[in-house]
C-alpha cells in the first residue's frame, strides 16, 4: 500500500501553505469586519488607523480597490470585498488595513471608526421560517419535483391511501468548514502580472475569479496552491483575503499577504445553512414505500447565493417510491454567507431522511435493514436511467455480518449505567464528473510528470495522479512526477463534489494513452531507431522488431528532451444511459449514560460502494474522515447566532468538534466494483459519502438506546436528560 504523497513534507513542516510564503518588501493585511447584521455604511473614518505605526494603506468601500463583481467558472457568483457601502451580516469583511507588520494592522484596524445607517436585522432562523413560504424575496427556489402514480391526484392522497405514515420534521445546524489553514494569502506583482498563493479547491479557477475581479486577462493571473490545509467547500470559491492581497499589491506594488484569524472564518468565509425539513413517508404493511414527502427550508444569506439541496439531492434519488414530491425553500437571513460543505445536500438531508425511515420501521415494527432492502431503488424515482452499478444490500449484508446487528434489540442493552443502541442509515452520494485536462511529459531521463491545475485540499489527489499514472504508462510510481496547484497547469476542474479521482483519473488514461501513441510515431518515424516499424509499448520500452529501448533512450536517439501530450475527459455520453451514485451502510453503537444523559459513540461500520478504490489507505482516510464528521455533525457542531448577528462561539474553544476521545474505532470496508460506466478508470467519488448517514445512524442508535427520538442535531446532553 502505498504512501500518502506530500504526507511527509506536511506533518515536518515543511509544506508551504498560502501564508508560508514571502517576499522582500511584503506587507500585511488585515480584514476589518462589520459589526452590525444590517445596515449602510454612512462613513469610515480612517485618520487614527492611518497614522498608526507601520500603516501603510486602509482600503474601504469608500477607497476601493477598483475590484468588480467576478464569477467562479464552476461555482457561479463569487463574492467580491468592498464593492459597495451595504452590510447585510456582522462579520461582513469591510475593510483591509496593510502595515508592515500583522500587529501593527491588527492594532490600527481597531482605530477604524464606522458609521453605520443601521437597519432591523433578521436572523433568526426560526423567526424567518413562515415568511420563507410566499415572500417575493423567495424567487430562485429550486424547482418543486413531484412524481406520482397514474391515478393519484397528490402527495397528500397517496400519503392518505397509505396503511402507515411517519411524518416529523427535522432540523439540522448552520456549520463552518473550519479547515485548518484560514483563508489566507499572499499577492505579488511583477511585470504586470499577479502570482497569488492562496489555498482553494482549483488553481486555474481562482485565477479566472481573480482576472475577472481585477478586470485583468487570464494569462496575467498566476494561482499557485500545491498546499491547501483543508477546504471541503470553504474554500471552492476565491476567498476574502485573496481579492484584497491582490487588490492592495497591485496600488502598493508591494507584496501583500493577508490572512483571516481563525474567528474570521467563522464569518468572513461562508458555512453550510441550518436546515428545517419535513418529511412523510407512507408505506404498506410490509414496509413497501408508497409515497414520500420531503419539504426542506434552508437558511441562505440576503443574497440567495446558495440554497442547501436536502431534498432535491437525498430523498430524490434515494428509494423506490411511486409518488414523490419534493420542495426546497430559502429563507433569507442577516447571516453570513453560506456555501457548499462536504455532502452539500446529502450531509444534512440523510439525517432527516433517515431518521425518518428508521421512525417508520419502528411503526412497522420490522428490522430498519429490512425495510431498507424492501426499498431499494434500480433507478431514481421518476427517472428512467438505472444505476450504473449499484450494491448497497451486499453493503448492508457484509456490514450486519461484521457489526453483529443481529445481536440488536428492539429496546437495546443494558450495560451497567449504560444504555447502548444500535442504529444504521443509507448513504448515497451522486457520483459526478467534470471536465479535466492533464498533461503528460516523458522526459529524456527515463521520469515522467503528470501535472493539472485541480487541488489536493487533503483528498490524495496528488497521490492519485502518480497512481493512475504509474498504471497508465506502465511505469514504477517512483519514475512519476506528480504536479498540482498551479494555474498554469492544463485545467483541472474542482476538487470538489467527489469528482477528482474519477474526472482527473479518466484525463490521465487519455493522456497517457496519447503520450504513447506520440512516442510510437516518434518510434518509427524516417531516421528513428524503429523506422517502418510495427512497435508497441509496454514497461517503458519501445518494442519493435530490431529490439526494444525505453524512452528515454528514444527520445536521446532522436534528440529530444522530452515529449508533452495533454488528454481531456468529462461526463460524456454514458451519462445519458445511466444514472451514477457511490453508497454505502452506516452502522453505529451508542452508549448512552442513564444519569448523565452523555451520549458516546462506541463503535462505527461504514461499508461503501464507490466503484473501483484505487488507494486503499487514502480511501479509509476519507470515508473515515468523513464519519468524524458525521459524529461531529450529530453530537458536537452547530453555529450559535446571537438576535444581533453575533456568532456566539466563532472560535475552536466554544465551536465544539470531536476530539479522540469522541472517536472510537472506525472501521471501513469497501465492496469494490469498479464503474466503468462512470469513466475508464472505474472509481466513483469518494469524498463525500462517509459523512452521509452517520448522523441519522447515530440518532437511531440512541432511540433504540433510550426510546428517545432526537429530531435535530446536534444532540445534546440536555436532549437526552
Ligand atoms: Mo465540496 S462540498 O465537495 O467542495
Amino acid at each position: 500500500m502505498s504512501a500518502r504523497l506530500g504526507a511527509e513534507p506536511k506533518v515536518t513542516g515543511r509544506a508551504k501553505y498560502a501564508v508560508d510564503h514571502n517576499f522582500p518588501g511584503m506587507v500585511y493585511g488585515y480584514v476589518v469586519l462589520s459589526t452590525v447584521a444590517n445596515g449602510v455604511l454612512e462613513a469610515m473614518d480612517v485618520a487614527a488607523a492611518k497614522s498608526a505605526p507601520g500603516v501603510v494603506a486602509v482600503y474601504t468601500p469608500f477607497d476601493s480597490l477598483g475590484l468588480t463583481t467576478t464569477s467562479s467558472p464552476m461555482m457561479g457568483q463569487t463574492w467580491v470585498p468592498l464593492l459597495n457601502r451595504d452590510v447585510d451580516y456582522r462579520g461582513q469583511p469591510i475593510g483591509v488595513v496593510v502595515a508592515e507588520t500583522f500587529e501593527q494592522a491588527r492594532d490600527a484596524s481597531a482605530l477604524v471608526a464606522v458609521t453605520y445607517r443601521e437597519k432591523p436585522a433578521r436572523t433568526s432562523f426560526e423567526e424567518g421560517l413562515p415568511s420563507a413560504e410566499d415572500a417575493p424575496e423567495n424567487r430562485g427556489n429550486p424547482p418543486e419535483i413531484s412524481v406520482l402514480a397514474p391515478g393519484v391526484e397528490s402527495i397528500e392522497d397517496a400519503l392518505a391511501a397509505s396503511p402507515v405514515v411517519v411524518e416529523a420534521t427535522y432540523r439540522t445546524a448552520s456549520q463552518n468548514h473550519a479547515a485548518m489553514e484560514p483563508h489566507s494569502a499572499v499577492a505579488v506583482w511583477a511585470d504586470g502580472a499577479l502570482t497569488v498563493y492562496s489555498g482553494n479547491q482549483g488553481s486555474d479557477m481562482q485565477a479566472v475569479e481573480l482576472a475577472g475581479a481585477l478586470k485583468l486577462p487570464e494569462s496575467a493571473v498566476h494561482a499557485v496552491n500545491p498546499y491547501v490545509g483543508g477546504a471541503f467547500g470553504g474554500k471552492g470559491r476565491t476567498s476574502a483575503p485573496a481579492f484584497l492581497a491582490a487588490g492592495a499589491a497591485r496600488v502598493l506594488g508591494r507584496p501583500v499577504k493577508c490572512s483571516l484569524t481563525r474567528e474570521q472564518v467563522f464569518t468572513a468565509t461562508a458555512n453550510r445553512p441550518a436546515t428545517v425539513q419535513k418529511v412523510a413517508l407512507g408505506a404498506n404493511e410490509s414496509g413497501t414505500l408508497f409515497a414520500v414527502r420531503h419539504d426542506s427550508w434552508s437558511s441562505t444569506p440576503m443574497d440567495r447565493s446558495f440554497v442547501e439541496p436536502t431534498s432535491h439531492g437525498t430523498s430524490r434519488e434515494w428509494y423506490a417510491t411511486q409518488n414523490l414530491a419534493i420542495s426546497q425553500k430559502m429563507v433569507p437571513l442577516n447571516i453570513p454567507l453560506t456555501t457548499f460543505m462536504r455532502a452539500p445536500g446529502e450531509a444534512p438531508g440523510s439525517f432527516a431522511l433517515e431518521s425518518a425511515m428508521d421512525e417508520l420501521a419502528v411503526a412497522l415494527k420490522m428490522d430498519p435493514i429490512e425495510l431498507r432492502r424492501r426499498n431499494s431503488s434500480i433507478a431514481p424515482p421518476g427517472i428512467d436511467l438505472q444505476w450504473s452499478s449499484k450494491h448497497l444490500d451486499e453493503c448492508y449484508s457484509i456490514g450486519a455480518q461484521r457489526f453483529g446487528w443481529a445481536n440488536r434489540s428492539p429496546n437495546g442493552r443494558v450495560d451497567g449505567d449504560w444504555l447502548v443502541g444500535m442504529g444504521t442509515a443509507t448513504a448515497m452520494f451522486p457520483a459526478l464528473l467534470f471536465p479535466a485536462t492533464v498533461e503528460i511529459t516523458l522526459n529524456a531521463d527515463e521520469t515522467a510528470v503528470v501535472s493539472t491545475s485541480g487541488a489536493d485540499p487533503g483528498t490524495g489527489l496528488l497521490t492519485v495522479l502518480s497512481a493512475i499514472g504509474s498504471e497508465s504508462l506502465d511505469l514504477p510510481p517512483e519514475r512519476i512526477t506528480p504536479r498540482l496547484g498551479d494555474s498554469r497547469y492544463p485545467s483541472g476542474g474542482l476538487s470538489g463534489g467527489s469528482t477528482a479521482t474519477a474526472s482527473a483519473g479518466a484525463a490521465i488514461m487519455v493522456a497517457a494513452a496519447g503520450a504513447i501513441d506520440a512516442l510510437l510515431a516518434l518510434a518509427s518515424a524516417p531516421g528513428a531507431p524503429f523506422e517502418g516499424q510495427e512497435v508497441t509499448y509496454a514497461d517503458g520500452h519501445v518494442h519493435g522488431a530490431d529490439g526494444t529501448a525505453s524512452f528515454g533512450e528514444l527520445l536521446r536517439a532522436v534528440g529530444r528532451e522530452s515529449l508533452s501530450v495533454t488528454g481531456s475527459s468529462g461526463p460524456g455520453e454514458e451519462r445519458t444511459k445511466h444514472s451514477f451514485s457511490s453508497f454505502g451502510a452506516q452502522f453505529c453503537e451508542v452508549r448512552v449514560h442513564r444519569l448523565t444523559g452523555e451520549a458516546r459513540v462506541s463503535r462505527l461500520l461504514g461499508v461503501f460502494d464507490a466503484g473501483r478504490i484505487i488507494n486503499d489507505k487514502l480511501a479509509r482516510s476519507q470515508l473515515s474522515g468523513g464519519m468524524i464528521w458525521g459524529v461531529s455533525a450529530a453530537l458536537h457542531e452547530g453555529l450559535e447566532i446571537e438576535p444581533d448577528g453575533r456568532l456566539a462561539n466563532a472560535d475552536l474553544a466554544s465551536y465544539l468538534v470531536p476530539v479522540n476521545a469522541d472517536i472510537p474505532d472506525i472501521e471501513v470496508q469497501f465492496v469494490e466494483y469498479p464503474d466503468t460506466f462512470n469513466n475508464a478508470v472505474g472509481a466513483r467519488g469518494i469524498g463525500e459519502i462517509g459523512v452521509v448517514g452517520v448522523a441519522a445512524a447515530i440518532a437511531n442508535a440512541i432511540y433504540n438506546a433510550t426510546g428517545v427520538r432526537v429530531r435535530h442535531i446536534p444532540i445534546t446532553i440536555e436532549d437526552l436528560l
